[in-house]
């Protein structure tokens, strides 16, 4: 199976992932080949590409590091309690479900702790609130892990990361949803969710554990000062904020939204190296590097050579040299490691394909 942009989409092509809508139903179900109405269903939802099953792409099996089920459950947690916060309060049985996902959550980033994360989401513009906010809950707990962190720790870390954008409820829609760059007053602000999120969260007297919530304040604040809203730095950080900084800004960045489509992982990948030491914290961003794909499996690349290849595997501690295939040629393909064969050391990864 591979990832493919929805422009790219042609009729026949056979849906590998199932898709859910803006409610969360399902839209269209793994298996499906595709029709011209299905393809223009995708792209009214703002679905900016989709998983499919071809030839070139057959032996590729993408392992999650959650299951589909427990993602979508987690975000309709996570959207009831948003929904929630703005009419009747955050009820505790509410708060007992996000924390049950957050349990699950855990229980299987542990268990799948050896697979590097694959993250080309699937999210709608509509439910991109909540799925961000497992998202960075997900990527922040695979840290956690990769850190050794006890199973309390991972807990109040997730449990953190899942509510970290809570504040947004409270900030003008108009303003969040705004399909263009935003006024410096608009920005300023956007920039008062993390304390609205956090004072509105310790508040709430939900049993919390108030030192897992910390990254709602923090998450903004970068180590050189120049964050939001305490402009602190790195001694000041707390340590699950600085983690959760890194996973906002990833799976933010490789978000398609109504105003800029998503940056490729990679990209946001060179985008948190250069920003090791001075904006996250580098210790932090080399373990997301070697935990989470630079380029997941089954993103086409162009190499230094000319030729296209497809990822078919990667490696933690080479995450911009993964193992391809060499599509040119349909009939005789060829793999490459690009990381073990010394032969290959000039081959480099110049661009990732759209195709
Ligand atoms: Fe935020
Ligand atoms: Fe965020």
């Amino acid at each position: 199976m591979r990832y493919i942009p929805t422009f790219c989409l042609r009729e026949g092509m056979v849906l590998a992932k199932s898709l859910r809508g803006n409610d969360g139903l399902l839209l269209l179900q793994q298996g499906l080949p595709l029709k011209q109405s299905y393809i223009s269903l995708l792209k009214c939802n703002g679905f900016q590409g989709v998983y499919i099953h071809d030839r070139l792409s057959e032996e590729i099996k993408i392992k999650t590091i959650i299951d589909d089920e427990l993602r979508n459950s987690a975000a309709k947690a996570v959207k009831n309690l948003y929904v929630q916060s703005l009419s009747s309060g955050i009820s505790p049985s509410m708060a007992d479900d996000v924390k049950a996902n957050v349990h699950n959550i855990v229980d299987e980033i542990i268990e799948n702790r050896n697979i590097i994360v694959n993250m080309i989401d699937l999210k709608s513009y509509d439910n991109y609130t909540y799925y961000h906010s497992v998202n960075v809950g997900v990527l922040s707990i695979v840290i956690g892990v990769a850190l050794g962190m006890n199973y309390t720790d991972l807990y109040k870390l997730g449990l953190g990361a899942l509510l970290h954008d809570i504040g947004k409820v409270f900030v003008d829609k108009d303003i969040i949803d705004k399909p263009g760059s935003l006024t410096a007053e608009e920005y300023e602000e956007v920039k008062k969710h993390p304390l609205l999120g956090y004072e509105y969260i310790t508040d709430a007297n939900l049993n919390l554990p108030i030192s897992g919530l910390i990254s709602i304040l923090q998450h903004h604040e970068r180590i050189d000062g120049s964050g939001y809203p305490g402009k602190l730095t790195h001694k000041e950080i707390n340590k699950f904020s600085l983690i959760v900084s890194i996973a906002d800004v990833f799976d933010a960045m490789t978000s398609d939204r109504t105003y800029r489509p998503g940056m490729m992982p990679s990209e946001v990948m060179e985008y948190l190296m250069g920003g090791a030491g001075t904006l996250f914290d580098q210790e932090l961003v080399y373990l997301f590097t070697r935990k989470v794909a630079a380029f997941p499996l089954g993103t086409c690349v162009l190499l230094s050579n000319g030729l296209t290849a497809i990822v078919i595997d990667n490696y933690e501690d080479c995450c911009l040299r993964p193992k391809v295939k060499i599509v040119n040629n349909d009939a005789n393909p060829t793999y490459l490691d690009l990381k073990n064969d010394r032969s290959l050391s000039n081959l480099t990864i110049t661009n990732v394909v759209k195709m």
